[in-house]
């Protein structure tokens, strides 16, 4: 059983002052003395991705202003622009001691997805990858850490270790605290592979494009990762110093009991959907 999460409060409050300010307007007979009316940020994002990831699909990065339009509306964003803040229950739910994750989806098409997970402290959302994707995240508010990986793939397409693992490469290894920028990883590199580990309660929003898909064979693998050392190099060579740095990515079956996360209605301020007509 899922819990709804209390967003209707803040959803009613926010209309409530909206409508104050409205009627505040309503003095003026003219409607051109109107001031314009504000963007929200969550209808601002849909909008951007709309027009960045319009000609976008598996392992096409959008240009470096495109990346750069989504980066600048998720900046400065928070919970309260999507109905979250660290009280609500969602934050705090645990089974067996185990903090579960609750997962939120905002929006999804073809060609991308806004999504959130709502994180109790302790919550570890596996190492995964993210297939022919660029995807943004930004920690709305919390703290948690953030591990990365991509592909060292110099060495990997010519030697195939006994073990089964694939080499990688550390990206990032840090704890980040709202407010802070948001991350992107790409399809080749940026932490392809991460792992969020919640060092408080924290709420992040993801945007995927183009979104997983498993009928496209863009499906989400999770992996253990191994240091170095832990399986025969087979030949397979990398600094000594700095050595650290690399690890064995091996895939893991991931069970229910593994990964403790509900799926919710997302029920904050949501997107006006544009059709293809308008
Ligand atoms: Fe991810």
């Amino acid at each position: 059983m899922t819990r709804r999460m209390r967003i209707e409060e803040q959803a009613a409050g926010r209309k409530g002052k909206e409508r104050g300010e409205l009627s505040s307007n309503t003095s003026s007979s003219k409607r051109s003395r109107h001031p314009p009316r504000k963007i929200r940020p969550i209808q601002r994002l849909y909008e951007v991705c709309k027009e960045v990831f319009a000609s976008g699909g598996p392992g096409i990065v959008p240009p470096d202003a495109d990346v750069e339009r989504i980066k600048a509306v998720l900046d400065g964003m928070t919970g309260t622009n999507v109905g979250l803040n660290p009280d609500m229950p969602v934050f705090s739910k645990t089974l067996n001691q185990r903090a579960i994750i609750t997962y939120l989806q905002v929006y999804e098409c073809d060609k991308f997805s806004i999504v959130l997970f709502c994180l109790p402290p302790t919550a570890v959302i596996p190492l995964h990858n993210h297939p022919g994707m660029t995807v943004f995240s930004k920690l709305l508010f919390g703290s948690m850490r953030i591990k990365s990986y991509d592909w060292e793939v110099d060495v990997s397409s010519e030697v195939q270790p006994s073990s089964g693992a694939r080499l990688a490469k550390v990206k990032v290894d840090s704890d980040f605290t709202a407010p802070c920028n948001t991350s992107i990883l790409y399809p080749a590199d940026g932490g392809n592979l991460h792992c969020f580990t919640a060092l408080t309660s924290c709420a992040v929003l993801d945007v995927l494009g183009p979104p997983y898909s498993n009928p496209d064979g863009r499906d989400c693998t999770y992996y253990y990762d191994f240091p170095f050392s832990k399986f025969p190099a087979d030949g397979v060579a990398v600094p000594e110093e700095g050595k650290e740095q690399y690890a064995w990515l091996k895939e893991r079956e991931m069970k229910a009991a593994d990964l403790p996360v509900v799926t919710n209605q997302y029920i904050g301020p949501k997107p006006k959907i544009k059709t293809a007509n308008k």
